[in-house]
């Protein structure tokens, strides 16, 4: 095990597994809340948590696998510096979602959700951001912007780029 690894397998272990392991919060720890928790914590599921969650909950990495895998909101690498959420959810695509979506995608290299090559961007969909009368809306790092098209958007992500540089 490298020792970046090691590393994170101990922070992993104090996180979760401290103490006395017959506490009331180890014995209602699961499998679904330790890898939420993890997530909390690093933003991703780091490979090493998987053994590690197996080995501490006396489980196969495969039960730990398998539901690290059912669940759509769990990501297994590191986040990018920025996350862009494009929503596309119902209010959004009637005010031409797609187009402007299309447009990030196109400025960022991207055919679908994922991080750029740069690696300081990753773009993931929201089926809705919650202000709807404003769309189309994307959140760039949490900030809701909306009434955007998709000239307007992609001006926000240049300047983010600028502002990283
Ligand atoms: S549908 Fe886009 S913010 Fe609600």
């Amino acid at each position: 095990m490298s020792s970046y690894n090691e590393k994170i397998a101990l922070q992993i272990k104090d996180l979760l597994f401290s103490g006395d392991q017959s506490s009331e919060n180890n014995s209602r720890r699961t499998i679904l809340s330790s890898l939420l928790s993890i997530q909390d914590r690093f933003g991703y599921i780091p490979e090493i948590a998987i053994e590690t969650i197996a080995t501490y909950m006396n489980v196969s990495i495969n039960d730990v696998w398998s539901v690290a895998s059912f669940y759509k909101n769990f990501r297994f690498e590191p986040p990018a510096k920025h996350l862009i959420e494009v929503c596309w959810g119902p209010s959004c695509y009637f005010k031409d979602c797609s187009t402007m979506i299309s447009m990030i995608f196109d400025l960022l290299g991207l055919d679908d959700e994922g991080t750029n090559r740069d690696g300081d961007i990753s773009v993931r969909y929201n089926t809705c951001l919650g202000a709807c009368a404003q769309g189309p809306v994307i959140s760039i790092d949490g900030q809701l912007e909306g009434k955007l098209n998709g000239d307007t958007a992609v001006n926000l992500i240049k300047k983010l780029k600028e502002s990283a540089n």
